[in-house]
């Protein structure tokens, strides 16, 4: 809303993500236009970014998947030079690094989320960044309902009154108490899911090693936040039977993203100008793994995953 989308706009962005992502621009009637993820991190594929931008192009969404950094170096000078604004969809990057500067601090707008699923949470919520002092004013009035109720309360105006388009994007008392709490813990919740996440890399090394399965891989440069441990199968195995064998095992292994582009809402609302194989190939191939605050059942895991990909 604050970039004026308008029906028919092109926002790039990968296939390789939730929906969420695309959700925000084609409820504004523009188009995603799905592009392919690297191989190694599973983020937006920074060098195909220029071949997708059009004159219809309205801004460039970057995914930072597992709280890793998409190539931001390289989106920004791309962004820059075509003067097109770059969203960050820090939806599972919150206190994660680039080059010392934290996800969503660089795009014109961050966006995080507070899903029940995110390493700092209130249920259901999120927050927008807003890297560019000249759209605070609208966005203030976006959020609540259109109207210029936070002015009122500043005593900058006597009344406050319906002056834009807008909807309730307002966190209750309740939600915002939780939230807080959380936030005052934020330091040491990202440094138990980073002792997590280093204990599963430590005990997935050797098998990593066989070739069964590979690791995640970190680009220098990149301080992540242990959001996500996932493995991704060697093409011999099949997936569904390996995660139905680690149930039977007593382990909740999961995998996702249905890709975007091949979705039925995704056929219907966006496009895609060449194959994308990487994306393909890794939602087929990728499981995650348990992750909460309090976990400390690598053994197990890491038994239930050899034995089920012994059948
Ligand atoms: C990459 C990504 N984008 C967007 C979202 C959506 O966030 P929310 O559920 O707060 O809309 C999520 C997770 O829920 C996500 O993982």
């Amino acid at each position: 809303m604050l970039l004026d989308i308008e029906p028919g706009d092109e926002i790039i962005m990968p296939s390789y993500t939730f929906v969420s992502t695309a959700n925000a621009f084609a409820l504004r009637g523009a188009i995603p236009v799905f592009i392919d993820i690297r191989p190694d991190t599973l983020n937006i594929d920074e060098e195909q970014i220029e071949d997708a931008i059009t004159p219809k192009t309205k801004a460039i969404v970057v995914v930072h998947y597992a709280g890793v950094s998409c190539e931001m170096n390289t989106i920004l000078e791309i962004a820059n030079k075509h003067s097109i604004p770059v969203i960050e969809d820090a939806a599972q990057g919150i206190m994660a690094n680039y080059k010392g500067t934290p996800l969503g601090s660089m795009g014109t707008f961050g966006c995080l989320s507070f899903h029940e699923t995110k390493n700092i949470h209130c249920g259901e919520g999120g927050a927008l960044l807003i890297n560019d002092k000249k759209y605070i004013k609208r966005a203030e009035i976006i959020r609540e309902k259109g109207t210029n109720r936070s002015q009122f309360f500043r005593g900058q105006v006597d009344k406050y009154r319906w002056v834009d388009i807008g909807s309730s994007y307002l966190p209750g008392e309740l939600t915002a108490a939780f939230l807080a709490a959380q936030l005052e813990h934020a330091e040491e919740i990202t440094q138990k899911r980073l002792d997590i996440w280093n204990k599963y890399h430590e005990i997935f090394h050797d098998l990593e090693k066989t070739e069964k399965v590979r690791r995640p891989i970190i680009p220098k440069g990149c301080e992540h936040n242990g959001h996500i441990y996932y493995l991704l199968l060697d093409k011999k195995y099949n997936r569904d039977r390996v995660l139905q064998k680690m149930k039977e095992l007593g382990v909740n292994a999961v995998f996702h993203y249905q890709p975007l582009h091949s979705s039925p809402a995704g056929k219907k609302y966006g496009k895609h100008f060449s194959p994308l194989p990487v994306t393909d190939d890794i939602s087929e191939r990728i499981i995650r793994l348990p992750m909460w605050i309090g976990f400390d059942q690598h053994e197990i895991v890491h038994r239930a995953f050899s034995k089920s990909l012994e059948i």
